[in-house]
């Protein structure tokens, strides 16, 4: 069999975007290959995982609610999974399940793609503190920040996230935020706010520094409230779809042997 086989497993999985995107890839770059969602319930994990591979998978993209799950499953675990305790990409081989977590990554490349010349060390202010916001400060700290702050409404939730990175990331209450962006070069929103069907993110950017970098997890719409504010302003802006495109990256590379390009026809495929 030449065909490679991949796919994305999640629940639900109807909305996963990931076969538009590495159905856009396989076909410019002609791979005789297959990825495709695959509806699996957390009681069918453990079964799905070892059937999987059997079937000739050579890896799969993991979504909600089963990335901390696989983590615990896997045979291996890369430094960046160790991190935040949880993996979006596994690769099969020999019978054995290979973990990794690319969310970090995606994040800074989109950042780098979309900021080119961002001070890498920049202070970051992060704005909320759930699963997506402890890869985004994870990422943050390895990549050679120099400090990160945190705020989240559920003070208490960004106490916990903080204190599972000692002496780096510092907590300011929620209603701070307007000021205490003053002193950042980045701000990055991981809450839902901003997201169709959710409320805005209300936060007055009076105190928004020109240089400081705006970027957004959401990407439902492309362009949200902050980031609109923001590019009103006259500031960078980088929006949320890229992340997930470039989180997509190392999979593709190790399942269909190929490092594909994220650009504007990729944006315009997945989007479609
Ligand atoms: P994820 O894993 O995607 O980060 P999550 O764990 O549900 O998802 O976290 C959602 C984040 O959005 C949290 O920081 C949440 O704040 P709380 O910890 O206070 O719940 C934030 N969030 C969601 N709705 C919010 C709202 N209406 N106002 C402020 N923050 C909100």
């Amino acid at each position: 069999m030449t065909i490679r086989l991949a796919g994305v497993i999640g629940d639900p999985i109807s909305h996963s975007r990931s076969p538009r995107l590495h159905g856009h890839w396989l076909q410019r770059y002609g791979i005789d290959g297959q990825y495709i969602p695959l509806h699996v319930r957390p009681a069918d994990l453990r079964a799905s995982l070892e059937l999987l591979p059997r079937l000739g998978l050579s890896g799969i993209n993991v979504t909600l609610p089963h990335k901390e799950a696989v983590f615990e499953l896997a045979h291996t675990t890369t430094e960046r999974a160790k991190a935040v305790g949880s993996a979006n990409t596994l690769t099969f081989v020999d019978g054995q399940i290979h973990a990794d977590n690319t969310d970090g990554y995606g994040f800074l490349a989109n950042l780098d793609q979309g900021a080119a010349t961002r001070d890498r060390a920049a202070p970051a202010l992060v704005l909320g503190a759930g699963g997506a916001a402890r890869g985004v400060i994870a990422a943050l700290l390895q990549d050679g920040t120099d400090r990160v702050t945190l705020t989240n409404r559920t003070a208490a939730r960004a106490e916990t996230l903080a204190s599972q990175f000692p002496d780096r990331v510092q907590v300011v209450p929620w209603d701070q935020a307007e000021h205490a962006v003053a002193d950042h070069g980045l701000l990055v929103n991981t809450t839902s706010l901003g997201m169709v069907g959710q409320p805005p993110l209300q936060m007055s950017l009076d105190h928004l520094p020109p240089e400081t970098i705006v970027t957004d997890i959401v990407y439902t719409p492309l362009e949200t409230p902050l980031l609109a504010s923001a590019r009103a302003r006259g500031n960078v802006v980088v929006d949320g779809l890229g992340m997930l495109l470039h989180q997509a990256v190392p999979g593709f590379e190790a399942w269909f042997g190929r490092t594909p390009t994220v650009d504007s026809d990729l944006r315009a495929a997945v989007l479609a």
